[in-house]
């Protein structure tokens, strides 16, 4: 018996179905040095246009000491000089707009810099001053740090004042707080119970907002309301996929998806509705059940969040289709659309991910002495993952380097690692470094053309000039053109507006949905075929649409439309 999942949306906001593609500033492109640069990526945004992206997400950009890859702000209202000026990013805002795209920022208002002024100031006014209000700072009555509660990156997520670099001859030598970070020491927790938060972020989203963008991203947005008591919690939430713990036995953390949240994005959806409808935010929140998530997008609050439960799904039939459904009838519930996603710049490449003898959200990061990915195996599911997520309805997420079919550096030596995770667990994790090096452009350039002089922050390995741009560019056969194609072909038959039917049931060891049309649209249902370990045959009366390999054979997705 079919399954209705999901039915037809009429289109009625432009994230409903976008393709949506994330772009990794530092190591898009550069005009010139190891880092990339926002004229760089200005002058490759018809590049990304060209895969039919309908808009772009930036990884920060701001100003920052660099110590999480510019998750660490220290200045939320300019751009840091490395990789370009405000008149740089208007100019890209602008150009994004020319080619008919969106542009989403990245905030980061859990935690800023410690180089942020506010910080600075908090440290030389002491305690019990307004200024040390604004972050988590606490005397502690022994040498043990306030609570127990642990990094993301490692260790404990506490760290003294007088024990900084930088105290040997400051005001705070001696002084005897400690402060909060559930990130780096250099990323101190804002305290979201101080108003003059609230009114400094009011602010910030209006500063970019007047700039022109369509959306921000709003980074750790599950992590913002802390219970002001901070009592101790042992567990532990991990990155991307939130709690392992059961949740039945576990009490909830003081710290994460506290109820508190909400009222944050309720202020914040206020002031983007100041600039009409077209205007979102998408929540990065480490949280399960699909329920709980669907919370963060309630119709005052954001617009989407991302589906981290199918990035994180193994790769089975049993799985997929169990994650499939929960997402579909969480998001429905709220009237959100669902969000598909397979990378980002946090988690292994999926094209390494899904060649590994586990799949799943993977290790963080791996290492030449590591279990090494199936490549080939690996590339053929990822490509099956894409096509079977862009075959759903929803809006998908693409990581820049996913088009070309770019696997994880799984052999960067550990003297190039700049992941603060790398450094806090003490090398037990290799970190997030593999999924971003730098892309390549052309096949026969120094640094693959990612930069003119050849220069590149993390080396690229040799055998990613088969994956380079412009040696895909010139194979209709390649990854590449098959992205332009699946993307093309989305957009054409409307698939992110589709309805959705499970019909698995007819089709043993695969997974078999039926896209049907939305009101308007001039087609039929379309069958979306993922295969896993067995062949599967192509019923009659279908014909193939598209295929990421031959159809119906393992490990792969076919699209079909009736004969
Ligand atoms: C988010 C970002 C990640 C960063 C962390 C702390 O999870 O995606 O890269 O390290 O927040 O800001």
């Amino acid at each position: 018996m079919p399954r209705q999942l999901h039915r037809p949306t009429a289109p009625s906001q432009w994230w409903q179905d976008a393709v949506i593609y994330q772009i990794y500033p530092r190591s898009f492109a550069s005009s010139g040095g190891p880092i990339g640069d926002l004229p760089a990526i200005t002058a490759r945004l018809e590049y990304v246009a060209s895969l039919g992206a309908d808009a772009v997400w930036l990884s920060p950009f701001y100003p920052s000491p660099q110590h999480d890859a510019g998750y660490d702000v220290a200045d939320y209202r300019n751009i840091d000089p490395r990789l370009g000026t405000l008149e740089d990013a208007d100019a890209l805002i602008a150009r994004t707009h020319e080619l008919g795209m969106r542009i989403i920022i990245d905030l980061v208002p859990n935690h800023t810099s410690d180089e942020h002024v506010w910080f600075r100031e908090a440290l030389s006014a002491g305690p019990d001053s307004p200024e040390r209000e604004r972050y988590w700072f606490r005397e502690a009555s022994t040498d043990a740090p306030p609570n127990d509660w642990t990094s993301i990156f490692g260790s404990i997520a506490w760290t003294r004042v007088r024990e900084r670099d930088d105290a040997p001859g400051s005001p705070w030598q001696d002084d005897p707080q400690w402060y909060l970070h559930l990130f780096d020491s250099s990323q101190p927790d804002l305290n979201w119970d101080n108003p003059a938060v609230h009114a400094e972020f009011r602010d910030v989203l209006r500063f970019w907002l007047d700039r022109g963008v369509d959306g921000f991203r709003i980074d750790v947005a599950h992590g913002l309301a802390k219970d002001p008591e901070l009592p101790d919690w042992q567990y532990h939430w991990t990155m991307v996929e939130g709690s392992d713990a059961d949740a039945a036995s576990v009490p909830p953390p003081p710290m994460w998806d506290r109820d508190g949240v909400h009222d944050i994005y309720r202020e914040w959806r206020t002031v983007l509705d100041e600039y009409g409808p077209d205007r979102m935010l998408v929540a990065e929140a480490w949280v399960s059940p699909g329920d709980r998530l669907a919370q963060y997008v309630r119709s005052d609050e954001m617009s989407q969040c991302f589906n981290f439960d199918f990035l994180s799904s193994q790769w089975k039939r049993d799985d997929l289709r169990a994650v499939i459904a929960s997402s579909l009838r969480a998001m429905d519930a709220v009237g959100a659309p669902t969000t598909w996603v397979l990378s980002n710049h946090d988690v292994v490449r999926a094209a390494s991910r899904l060649g590994l003898s586990h799949t799943g959200k993977g290790p963080n990061g791996i290492r030449a002495t590591d279990e090494q990915p199936d490549p080939e195996l690996g590339a053929r599911r990822a490509l099956a993952a894409h096509l079977l997520m862009a075959g759903l309805p929803g809006s998908c997420y693409l990581y820049q380097g996913e088009e070309l079919g770019l696997p994880e550096h799984t052999a960067l030596p550990d003297d190039v690692r700049e992941d603060p995770a790398y450094f806090r667990t003490k090398g037990v994790e290799a970190g997030r470094d593999g999924c971003r090096v730098p892309l390549p452009w052309r096949a026969q350039a120094p640094a693959f053309g990612f930069s003119p002089d050849g220069q590149s922050w993390l080396p690229q390995p040799p055998e990613w000039a088969a994956f380079a741009v412009d040696a895909q560019e010139a194979s209709t056969s390649s990854t590449l053109n098959f992205f332009r194609r699946m993307y093309a072909l989305r957009s054409e038959l409307a698939l992110g507006h589709g309805g959705l039917e499970d019909v698995s049931d007819a089709f043993p060891g695969a997974l078999a949905y039926l896209n049907t049309a939305p009101a308007d649209a001039e087609r039929g249902d379309i069958l979306i075929l993922t295969t896993f370990d067995t062949d599967v045959s192509i019923p009659e009366d279908w014909r193939v649409l598209l295929a990421s390999a031959a159809p119906g054979s393992a490990e792969s997705t076919t699209w079909l439309a009736r004969a």
